[in-house]
């Protein structure tokens, strides 16, 4: 039996809710209004955002909860209503493991969004069945998204070589991880 996080996370100021199919519109305009701020890290953000691939990229979305494949969420900032970004848990970094993404709105950073989004999903990873660690790549170039698994706590693993894919990625790649007893002890 696949076993699914919840639906709908708390993470401080916010709540991580999972796509149900109506969120392209504002997906689209969270993205149009953020190109500028992605790109240099999101490979996804090298074009020109249409809706339509919004709508299919979340179409993806569902299939990959329900196959159990990766659970994604968009942000919802609890105070506005707004999408302020997006994040998620997905399946591809070996057995027993899962590795968090995120991205927050160039309007909303630097208010611990990106952090308190991780921590809710750092505590609904270790949620699911077997799973022993939670990892966070990024850039080594990547300043802004090293110092969110930083905060939580997390060890920096390794540094691995990985290809270049956006234009702001300098190639060695931080692998950062979470074991289950230590965030057992660092959460309680
Ligand atoms: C990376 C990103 C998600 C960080 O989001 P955020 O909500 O601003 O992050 P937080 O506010 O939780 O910051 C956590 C810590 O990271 C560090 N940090 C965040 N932004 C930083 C910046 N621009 N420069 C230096 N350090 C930074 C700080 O240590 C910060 O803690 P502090 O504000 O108390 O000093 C956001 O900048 C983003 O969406 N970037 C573009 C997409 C991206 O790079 N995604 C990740 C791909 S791996």
């Amino acid at each position: 039996m696949t076993v699914r996080p919840p639906a709908e996370l708390v993470a401080g100021p916010l709540t991580l809710v999972a796509f149900t199919g109506s969120e392209a519109p504002a997906l689209h305009r969270a993205v149009v209004e953020n190109l500028g701020h992605l790109r240099p890290w999101m490979p996804w953000a090298a074009g020109e955002p249409t809706e339509t691939a919004q709508a299919d990229y979340i179409a993806l979305s569902l299939q990959a909860w329900e196959s159990g494949a990766a659970f994604g969420y968009w942000l919802r900032e609890d105070v506005s209503g707004d999408l302020v970004g997006c994040a998620g848990l997905h399946h591809r970094v070996g057995p027993g493991a899962i590795e968090i993404g995120y991205w927050v709105s160039a309007s909303r950073v630097r208010r611990g969004y990106a952090t308190e989004s991780a921590r809710a999903l750092t505590t609904a990873a270790f949620g699911l069945p077997g799973m022993e660690r939670v990892e966070i790549h990024c850039d080594e170039a990547n300043v802004a998204s090293a110092g969110v698994p930083r905060r939580l706590g997390y060890r920096l693993d390794r540094v691995q070589d990985a290809e270049i894919e956006a234009p702001g990625e300098s190639g060695p790649e931080m692998v950062w991880v979470m074991a289950a007893a230590d965030w057992l002890t660092a959460s309680s």
